[in-house]
């Protein structure tokens, strides 16, 4: 039975590689590039704490429960689900939720190796110099004109999916333990230098203050500038939705990326610890990013909701007047790119892992099938910022790159982690996830029980239609 499963694709050579991978699968482009766009388009301080109840409510709930599912079934989610849909004699339907996540995966990962190629592109930018001294205006340009120019970004594109491809077909746990050991402690080292540089700037406090202190009313209210450039707010569920979202997102959860890494963990380490080092790793990583990058964008007077080229139109000119700012810059982004690498590994591990127990590909075809079709579903997003900008190529006003990321980090993400909440709490017998837990009938177990139970499924729903304006 289940005692005596064990992963064909090995397992982490130990408790802490581990907490390790899945802090690298958590840490990335969501923390860094993501989380303070959002905020800054969704008002700030309000939004915050919205995306910190749903990680405390719903993230850590949820994450133990797919890595308890993934340990459980020790295969890819697809094969897991349908290993756990026997054990607990649940209907054969829960098997689609393996299915559903490798889906997802696919459509994650297009869009995030692109920004990933974003970074890629940076690092060379920073270390020839072409910040140095750099005005708000010429990194803004830069910027733009490097969006703007599809034959580059696609060839960034494609060398950062090339070197996700190359991890993977070496098999994650080789591949990346050396990478996270120390790469990940260095970039927190990197976070905290440019927090204490933006401490130097008039605008500190203001950042903090945008950050930190919630103003509701900027929440339900999303504003805009019209075409005359005139300010139009309207009430909206839809933030709520985004800082749901993002909490899945951020956590990699709802998608069957944590799952497969629990799949390969030793079967004696602690999930609940787990879990919680990786949550608060990642929200750190989080905080600190906003608090570097929001006082650079008031000292500079620039637009918080300037949108997805927020980090790329910020830092820069950070590095391009801070003391040996060309090196920490050329750094930072290296480190960016090794967290962002990092991530996009777990996104398509679930696939990977997939072909490879059931058509018998080797790691290396498997890898290079999964890779070159989300490479090719990435064009969307490449062209998304250049000749596919235009409202002809718009569909309910956004590009194919906004419609792939509200898609799968507002809608099946938490979907996914719906279905995670209620297979564990309500389908998996008590005896199953307790044993797995290795928690025993404590406090700690009957607090998971309950909240993966009821609150956190119910509060998915209820987010869901809020956005819809049910209620
Ligand atoms: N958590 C990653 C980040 O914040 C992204 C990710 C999403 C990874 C889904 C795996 C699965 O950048
Ligand atoms: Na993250």
């Amino acid at each position: 039975m289940s005692e005596q499963r064990s992963s064909i694709h090995g397992q982490w050579s130990s408790r802490l590689i581990f907490i390790l991978a899945a802090v690298g699968s958590a840490v990335g482009l969501g923390n860094i590039w993501k989380f303070p766009y959002i905020t800054g388009e969704n008002g700030g301080g309000a939004f915050v704490l919205i995306y910190l109840c749903c990680i405390a409510l719903i993230g850590i709930p949820i994450m133990m429960a797919e890595v308890l599912i993934g340990r459980r079934g020790r295969q890819s989610p697809i094969n897991t689900m349908r290993a756990l849909v026997k054990d607990e004699a649940a209907h054969p339907a829960w098997s689609l939720l393996g299915w559903g996540g490798v889906i997802t995966g696919f459509f994650i990962l297009s869009y995030y190796s692109v920004i990933g190629g974003w970074a890629l592109a940076y690092v060379f930018h920073t270390a020839a110099g072409f910040f140095s001294g750099a005005s708000a205006d010429q990194v803004g340009t830069l910027f733009k004109d490097f969006v703007g120019a599809p034959e580059s970004v696609l060839a960034w594109h494609t060398i950062f999916m090339v070197m996700t491809m190359v991890v993977v077909a070496r098999g994650v746990q080789g591949g990346l333990e050396k990478a996270v050991t120390f790469l990940m402690p260095a970039l927190f080292l990197l976070l905290l230098i440019l927090v204490a540089y933006a401490m130097t700037l008039g605008a500190f406090g203001k950042g903090l203050d945008f950050l930190f202190s919630p103003d509701f009313g900027k929440v339900f209210y999303h504003c805009e500038l019209d075409a005359a450039g005139a300010e139009v707010c309207r009430f909206s569920g839809e933030p709520i939705l985004i800082a749901l979202g993002h909490a899945f997102f951020t956590l990699s959860l709802g998608m069957g990326a944590i799952m497969v890494y629990g799949s390969y963990m030793p079967g004696d380490a602690s999930i609940g610890r787990a879990t919680l080092v990786i949550v608060i790793a990642d929200t750190a990583v989080a905080l600190l990013a906003g608090m570097a990058i929001f006082p650079i964008v008031f000292a500079n007077g620039l637009q918080p909701a300037a949108g997805p080229g927020l980090i790329f139109q910020t830092l820069p000119i950070a590095f391009g007047a801070m003391p040996f700012g060309q090196f920490f810059g050329t750094l930072f982004f290296v480190l960016l790119v090794f967290a962002a690498w990092s991530s996009a590994i777990s996104i398509i591990e679930p696939a990977v892992a997939w072909l490879v127990e059931n058509h018998g590909l080797g790691r290396i075809s498997a890898s290079v099938v999964v890779g070159f079709l989300a490479w090719f579903l990435g064009l969307g997003t490449v062209f998304s910022f250049n000749l596919m900008s235009g409202e002809k190529f718009q569909l309910f006003g956004k590009t194919i790159f906004d419609l792939f990321d509200y898609l799968t980090a507002n809608i099946l993400l938490p979907l996914g982690g719906f279905f995670i909440a209620i297979f564990a709490g309500w389908i998996m017998s008590r005896a199953s996830t307790r044993d797995e837990l290795q928690a025993g009938e404590s406090i700690g177990y009957r607090v998971w029980r309950f909240l993966v139970r009821y609150i956190s499924p119910l509060l998915v729903v209820i987010v869901f239609l809020h956005a819809i304006g049910v209620i």
